[in-house]
């Protein structure tokens, strides 16, 4: 497994690759990596010639007050467990490789309407800072496939959209998000759970769960059952942002042949993200 720092490396290796017709495939991750990245790893091996991981911990997806400095980094164990998974080439640049003119730079790259509500609202400037990356990732690999979480499921929704209307000719393949035995969704943020958090984290998607129920039981009154589960999860601790039943394709209002159930909500010092997709 090849490990590189410097744009112009990558750029040489993956001009080899593409010479000679290899398929590529890119997943984007800000390391510390568990079963849900690795998962990504391993689905774009199944269809692609090369897979490309890059671990870089975005500094201008951070809202202001955020964890940027704390945010967990494990560089050693994540280089170990893609090598064993066969990844062909690791590219981990510094903060001034992407931002050689440093973060505040003049080109900005907005999607507009997703990027200010759920997450958007509460975080400002996140999703400017996750598509600016994610662009800038896309123009240094120039992959034929790019691989994300369902888990977060706003990001996979910002990024299809901007390939789209920016003709980027790459294949955004989103897949299922990986939980732990109980059900809460794999982050690299639960180690900020305290040990009593953690037993109570599992409720966020077992409130998704049932919510999914009832609309696949036909119920259509969304606004109740919104607030049936902010109430039961603020009761049992979490500081909810906001929990909301969607239209799965744009986030509009609940119409159509796919919802989607989203919420983040915070625990202790930890601030959990969950969805959940329902196809009628
Ligand atoms: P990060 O949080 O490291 O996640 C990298 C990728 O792994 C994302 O596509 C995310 O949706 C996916 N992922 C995280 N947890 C998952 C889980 N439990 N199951 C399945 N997939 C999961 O998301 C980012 O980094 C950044 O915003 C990034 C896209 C790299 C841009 O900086």
């Amino acid at each position: 497994m090849q490990c590189l720092g410097k744009i112009a490396d990558l750029r040489e290796k993956i001009r080899e690759w593409r010479i000679q017709q290899l398929k590529t495939a890119l997943v984007p991750t800000m390391g510390n990596l568990h079963a849900g990245h690795l998962s990504l790893v391993e689905q774009a091996k199944t269809v692609a010639d090369k897979t490309i991981v890059s671990i870089f911990v975005n500094p201008t997806q951070f809202v202001q007050g955020e964890d940027y400095e704390e945010y967990p980094r494990t560089l050693d164990k994540d280089l170990s467990s893609l090598d064993i998974l066969g990844t062909d080439l690791v590219f981990k640049p510094e903060v001034n490789e992407i931002y050689p003119a440093g973060l505040d730079e003049k080109t900005t790259v907005t999607v507009t309407e997703l990027d200010n509500i759920f997450c958007g609202a509460f975080r400002p400037g996140h999703f400017a800072g996750v598509a600016k990356v994610v662009v800038k990732l896309f123009n240094m690999v120039q992959p034929d496939m790019a691989f994300f979480g369902e888990k977060d499921y706003q990001q996979l929704l910002v990024i299809k959209k901007l390939v789209d209307d920016l003709c980027m000719p790459i294949s955004v393949i989103g897949l299922p998000t990986i939980r732990e035995a109980d059900g809460l969704a794999m982050s690299s943020r639960n180690v900020y759970l305290r040990d009593d958090e953690r037993k109570v984290a599992p409720l966020l998607y077992k409130t998704l769960n049932g919510i999914a129920e009832e609309l696949n039981r036909g119920e259509q009154n969304y606004t109740a059952l919104e607030e049936q589960a902010n109430q039961t999860l603020e009761q049992a601790g979490f500081k909810m942002e906001y929990l909301k039943i969607r239209n799965a394709s744009d986030l509009g209002e609940p119409a159509g042949s796919e919802l989607v159930v989203l919420t983040a909500a915070w625990l202790g010092d930890a601030r959990l993200i969950d969805n959940i997709i329902i196809k009628r």
